[in-house]
């Protein structure tokens, strides 16, 4: 594919992926997000969702671009769509820690703005034993918390010099970690909602489907490898 078309692409999946952070500032500053009845848990769903939904479409590359090589150029996007999904995540926990937990931002932000950045100190002290609380009862913040590290250690190793520093074969052993956040995440589902809801199905269907693939194509690669070394040999 020309570098072109992929620049194209890639800005492309830029602004695709930066449709729902945009919809959620639309949504916010023209106060639509007031009317809403339960803004904060609207903000916590929809920017949980996204991780997922970005977290599983990063998984799904590979598998999609091994259909035909000629697709093999998808794997351009990986990288890209896996720091989106860190993007949102950090949204999502940002959410929980500032609006959730009870912050009070408005007031911090009031505050900073007339010269008392203390405020924004004093609010951390007043909800963060309510947060370390949650984190030791909260099965599904813990493992939510764990999902987030993982993408968090993901996304500062990315860059191509962190490929370079620690070698081909380490990195890519670390970065098939993606795979325990997604798990991680879909635990998370699982866990936070009411006993008998069923919602999390879907998004545990695909990462299945996309564990599968993985496991299909490792035993075909290593069917291939045994096939052709006896010949190799004998050659
Ligand atoms: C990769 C990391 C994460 C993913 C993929 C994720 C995903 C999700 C999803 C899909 C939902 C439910 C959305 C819905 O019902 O439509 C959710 C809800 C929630 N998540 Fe996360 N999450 C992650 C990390 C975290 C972290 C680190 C925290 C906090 C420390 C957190 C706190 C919450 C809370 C409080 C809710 C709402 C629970 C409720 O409705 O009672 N999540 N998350």
């Amino acid at each position: 594919m020309h570098k072109r078309a992929i620049l194209a692409l890639k800005v492309l999946v830029h602004l695709l992926c930066l449709v729902p952070f945009a919809w959620l500032l639309h949504f916010y500053t023209s106060g639509a997000l007031a009317l809403n009845p339960d803004p904060i848990n609207y903000i916590t769903h929809f920017t949980g969702d996204w991780t997922l939904y970005l977290l599983l479409a990063c998984l799904a590359i590979t598998p999609i671009r091994r259909l035909s090589p000629k697709i093999g150029w998808l794997i351009r996007f990986r990288r890209l769509v896996g720091l989106y999904a860190f993007f949102y995540a950090t949204l999502h926990l940002s959410t929980y820690v500032f609006l959730f937990s009870g912050y009070d931002l408005p007031t911090a932000l009031t505050n900073l703005r007339a010269g008392h950045p203390g405020e924004l100190v004093t609010q951390w002290k007043q909800v963060w034993p309510n947060i370390f609380d949650d984190l030791l009862k909260r099965r599904f913040i813990q493992v939510g918390l764990f999902a987030w590290l993982l993408l968090f250690l993901l996304a500062i190793t990315s860059p191509a010099f962190m490929l370079r520093a620690m070698g081909g074969k380490n990195w890519s052993r670390l970065h098939s970690l993606i795979y325990v956040a997604a798990i991680a995440a879909v635990i998370h589902f699982w866990w936070l909602v009411k006993a008998g809801v069923r919602t999390p199905w879907k998004a545990t269907a695909i990462l299945a489907i996309l564990l599968l693939a993985r496991v299909v194509y490792a035993a075909l690669k290593n069917h291939r490898k045994s096939k052709a070394s006896p010949a190799r040999a004998a050659a």
